[in-house]
């Protein structure tokens, strides 16, 4: 098998597990627990997704840069261009950098504060890592027409 459809599987099986897992916490289960006020449906669903997530994030990054690798080679000066690739995978970084800041952020504040009176502080975070999962797939879908739609050479 190659190397290279391989890895495109475990990113794209990655991406499944990731962005798919947060739209059901934004969509079903948050919006259940702000409506009834109850932080543990929240904590239950964390409790049970972060091991298969945690992981999944992980892959997402160990795949991906070896793709963006493939693509830009291995000098900087690629990595840092403005072709239509360089800024889509300059994207992706920065998504990652703000997915990794709310991520720990939540986990080492917000999670051991949280209770049924405070949970939009909660809800908050899940919908910016869910808009920031978003964002990573339609960026990733664009990189095989070469950055174009999303940044037009
Ligand atoms: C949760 C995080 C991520 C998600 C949900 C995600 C999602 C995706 C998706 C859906 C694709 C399209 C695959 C296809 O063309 O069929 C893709 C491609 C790609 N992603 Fe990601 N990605 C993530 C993180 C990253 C990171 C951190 C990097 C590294 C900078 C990266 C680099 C790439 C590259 C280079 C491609 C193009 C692969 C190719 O067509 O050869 N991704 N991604």
């Amino acid at each position: 098998m190659p190397a290279y459809y391989l890895l495109l599987c475990l990113h794209i099986l990655g991406a499944c597990v990731w962005v798919g897992g947060h739209l059901v916490l934004a969509v079903r289960i948050l919006p259940r627990a702000l409506r009834e006020k109850k932080a543990a449906l929240i904590r239950e669903f964390e409790r049970a997704y972060e091991r298969i997530g945690m992981p999944a994030l992980v892959l997402q990054v160990l795949t991906g840069f070896a793709l963006a690798h493939r693509i830009l080679g291995g000098s900087p000066a690629t990595w840092l261009g403005e072709t239509g690739a360089a800024r889509v995978v300059q994207a992706k970084l920065v998504f990652l950098a703000l997915t990794v800041a709310l991520a720990l952020h939540a986990k080492l504040r917000v999670i051991p504060r949280l209770r049924d009176d405070n949970l939009p502080v909660m809800g908050a975070h899940i919908i910016g890592v869910t808009v920031l999962a978003v964002l990573f797939t339609v960026a990733g879908a664009s990189l095989r027409l070469g950055g174009y739609p999303l940044f037009a050479p």
